[in-house]
């Protein structure tokens, strides 16, 4: 049970090999990402392990059905990144559908406190022993409005949060939850919000949720926060908003344009994404590479939820963390009888 297992970095080597002890599944690291010109590497295994930046579109989809690849595991929640219906009846597709949702919002609510609370200046100004106060004036999250777009696991436990904060709630999400918090249009969140949180999956109606249109419908001084996905958020049109001084800060764990540069050491090199280069030297923007879901809690059951997805694959079980296109589109789907899509 071979898997080429694409993008890994340390912590990854470190969880997955424990968690494949004595499961008779090998994996092979390879450092590279998955993309068309590195697909060749998959052939000979049985499987496929990717993550948020790989590229499983049809044709990297086509040849990995070619070399005979029967699974691909992604070892993340989203699933922007693979084209589900070129994998329909030739690859089954697996997740981790929740491995800390805690890790997630806690992340989103460090970096709101760091960038309201002029956190990360005083960190370096302390380093120099610059003990003066000027420019750090934050204020109270208590009595903000907050607005969380995606009320799922992750936005529900950010809500829990701010609620500790004394916060009031705003929500917006295609399936309301009854009883969570008050449910507004989207545009009348983008009215009130003092702080708005993207907890949505990126979909055809997500991408670019705040771009050039919305921006203006913004409360004036919003700070805006993404752990989500890149794309939520039209990078130039967020620059823009700050300029006019319409976006207060923002906190962004994900880019549009990441997959290029996130997880990986650019320091002292030149940095070709203007926008980035620019947001990042913005004073009340921060930007993390893509690590909110980082601890160790996080790190073990992604671990510990992909072996056991490829055990069962394996195995001929059902695949409980399958993700089928044909659930949705294909009337003959045989997952409600077989447990698994094809
Ligand atoms: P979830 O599936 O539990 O919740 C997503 C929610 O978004 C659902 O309630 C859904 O109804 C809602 N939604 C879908 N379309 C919508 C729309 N058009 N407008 C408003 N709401 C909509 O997902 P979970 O686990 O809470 O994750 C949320 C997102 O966080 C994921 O999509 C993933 O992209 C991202 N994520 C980021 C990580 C990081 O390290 N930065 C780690 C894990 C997840």
């Amino acid at each position: 049970m071979k898997i080429a297992f694409f993008d890994a970095k340390e912590y990854d080597i470190v969880h997955f090999s424990a968690a494949a002890e004595g499961t008779g599944i090998a994996f092979k690291f390879f450092e590279t990402k998955l993309t068309a010109d590195t697909v060749q590497l998959a052939e000979g295994y049985d499987g496929v392990c990717v993550f948020v930046n790989d590229v499983v579109d049809s044709a990297v989809i086509e040849k990995l059905a070619g070399y005979g690849v029967g699974i691909l595991a992604l070892r993340c929640a989203g699933y922007n990144n693979v084209d589900l219906s070129s994998c329909y009846g030739r690859i089954h597709v697996v997740r981790v559908p929740a491995y800390s949702p805690y890790a997630v919002a806690e992340h989103t609510m460090a970096l709101l406190l760091t960038s309201i609370r002029r956190i990360h200046k005083a960190y370096n100004r302390t380093k120099d022993f610059n003990f003066s106060l000027s420019g750090l004036t934050g204020f109270d999250l208590h009595g903000k409005t907050v607005g969380v777009i995606g009320t799922g696991k992750i936005g529900k436990i950010f809500i829990e949060i701010c609620r500790g904060f004394g916060m009031h709630v705003l929500a917006h999400d295609k399936y309301p939850t009854e009883g969570l918090a008050e449910y507004v249009s989207r545009d009348e969140l983008f009215r009130r919000s003092d702080i708005i949180s993207l907890h949505c999956p990126l979909t055809e109606d997500t991408y670019h949720l705040i771009g050039s249109e919305t921006i203006p419908k913004l409360k004036k001084g919003v700070v805006i926060l993404n752990t989500s996905r890149g794309a939520l958020i039209d990078a130039e049109a967020l620059l823009d908003g700050i300029k006019r001084r319409i976006v207060g800060a923002a906190c962004l764990d994900v880019y549009e344009e990441e997959s290029e540069l996130f997880f990986r050491d650019f320091s002292g090199h030149i940095v070709e994404d203007d926008v980035l280069a620019r947001l990042i030297s913005m004073p009340n923007v921060i930007v993390t590479s893509h690590q909110a879901f980082l601890t160790e809690e996080a790190l073990t059951n992604i671990a510990e939820t992909t072996v056991g997805n490829l055990k069962a694959y394996f195995a001929g079980e059902a695949l409980e963390n399958e993700l089928c296109y044909g659930c949705n589109k294909v009337e003959e789907c045989k997952k409600a009888r077989s447990k698994r899509c094809f």
